[in-house]
């Protein structure tokens, strides 16, 4: 429980290197984590190199500020900017992609009461899985994550390190400082509880 309260979404880094022992440690608990008939729908893409990163943020700027100019009332996308200096400062970015298809199950001619939509869903919750065990795995190991989804806002970019689609991305690398606690739902307004 331990890591599971501590761990904070974290938007600065110091400028730091995780060692590649202390990362495939990290890595490694993303493997263990459960997936529908342990298909493990889940590849990374890891950027570690300092240039290629720059390079990243700097295109994702470039996407969102060419986003927000044909939007301009879309606050959420000229938010997405906020996320580029974690990005650029991490040691390392860890592109989640969602290795989609592993499965066939809807045109063999059975009338599935399940869509593909559905199954889709259930594999995503498992690559979910897999982020959050290496998030913990990283802050059990003293490491700060942060979890980015507004990598998508540069999806025409981003695809391109992937053959398979790429779902969120986390930023792994040393706190320049811990944020404070973000506030949570009360336990009764979440369960429903049947006894
Ligand atoms: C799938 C996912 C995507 C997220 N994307 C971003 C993001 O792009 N930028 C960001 O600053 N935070 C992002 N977050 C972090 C959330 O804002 C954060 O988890 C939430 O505010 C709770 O704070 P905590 O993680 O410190 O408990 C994301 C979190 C999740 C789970």
């Amino acid at each position: 429980m331990d890591a599971i309260a501590a761990r904070r979404s974290v938007r600065s880094f110091v400028n730091q290197e995780i060692s590649d022992e202390v990362l495939m440690s990290v890595f490694e608990a993303g493997l263990c984590a459960p997936s529908p008939k342990n298909r493990q729908p889940w590849t990374y893409v890891v950027i570690s190199n300092r240039e290629e990163k720059k390079r990243f943020a700097e295109q994702m700027h470039a996407e969102i500020t060419r986003l927000y100019s044909q939007k301009p009332d879309r606050q959420d996308i000229i938010g997405a900017l906020d996320t580029l200096e974690p990005i650029e400062q991490c040691s390392a970015l860890v592109l989640v992609c969602y290795k989609n298809n592993t499965v066939v199950i809807h045109d063999d001619g059975i009338d599935w009461n399940m869509s593909a939509k559905d199954v889709e869903a259930l594999e995503l919750m498992s690559v979910g899985a897999s982020v959050q065990n290496m998030l913990l795995r990283a802050q059990t190991l003293g490491i700060a994550s942060l979890w980015c989804g507004d990598i998508l806002y540069a999806y025409q970019f981003v695809k391109k390190y992937s053959e398979f689609p790429v779902v969120s991305a986390i930023c792994l690398g040393y706190a320049e400082y811990m944020p404070p606690k973000t506030a949570r739902n009360e336990i009764h307004k979440v369960f429903k509880f049947i006894k």
